[in-house]
């Protein structure tokens, strides 16, 4: 990597953001990262002009965060990660891009306590659990009884949450929400869905 590079040129595209990372890592991107104008719009949706903690649940190799970090920097923003090495990842990455409002942490999402953060991103991150879907590895064990257990621990942890908590979900079915979480605005044809908690 090409340390006098600069920081701007790596968001003129998602190609250009994909390469701070290993061949092996950018190919995986069309599928499971985030799209930089999926990041930005969320940040807008989630930062504003504020300066909340946002948290990402499951958040890869940090796309999000990173760009959300980028485009509204006076927020905080938070990734947790089951799989190391993509943490490991992100934190490279992080260090490249020289941002210091971004942290990740290694864990399953369900040991954290959600209550220390503002608003949440998601995408559809417990996918991979279901048949037939593309995996980004073999590292850790798939099964439709994780998705729907990630799921109800999700829902529930976000419907504990304060009124006007956002939440912006990536990929995720429009049936189907947390209960008191209301559909705000949508994106990428529609794609993409802003909620908050009455
Ligand atoms: C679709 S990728 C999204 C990555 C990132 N949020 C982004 O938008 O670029 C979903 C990620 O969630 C992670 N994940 C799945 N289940 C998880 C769990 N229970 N706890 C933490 N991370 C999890 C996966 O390992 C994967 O890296």
């Amino acid at each position: 990597m090409n340390a006098t590079k600069d920081i701007s040129s790596y968001f003129t595209s998602d190609q250009s953001f994909d390469k701070l990372y290993p061949v092996s890592t950018q190919l995986l991107a069309d599928k499971h990262w985030t799209p930089l104008k999926v990041a930005k719009q969320s940040a807008a949706f989630l930062a504003g002009e504020g300066t909340p903690r946002i948290l990402d649940v499951g958040s890869g190799v940090g796309k999000f965060c990173l760009a959300a970090a980028h485009y509204y920097p006076a927020a905080r923003y938070f990734g947790v990660e089951q799989r190391a090495a993509l943490v490991e990842q992100a934190n490279a990455a992080k260090k490249t891009l020289q941002l210091n409002n971004v942290e990740f942490i290694h864990g399953n999402f369900a040991d954290l306590p959600l209550e220390e953060y503002d608003h949440f991103y998601f995408f559809n991150a417990f996918y991979e659990n279901l048949f037939g879907t593309q995996k980004i590895d073999r590292s850790v064990v798939y099964s439709k009884d994780l998705y729907e257990k990630y799921m109800f621990i999700l829902f529930r942890k976000l419907e504990k949450m304060p009124a006007g908590t956002k939440l912006a979900a990536f990929h995720l079915r429009d049936d189907r929400w947390p209960e008191g979480y209301h559909v705000v605005g949508t994106g990428m044809n529609e794609l993409l869905h802003f909620l908050i908690k009455l």
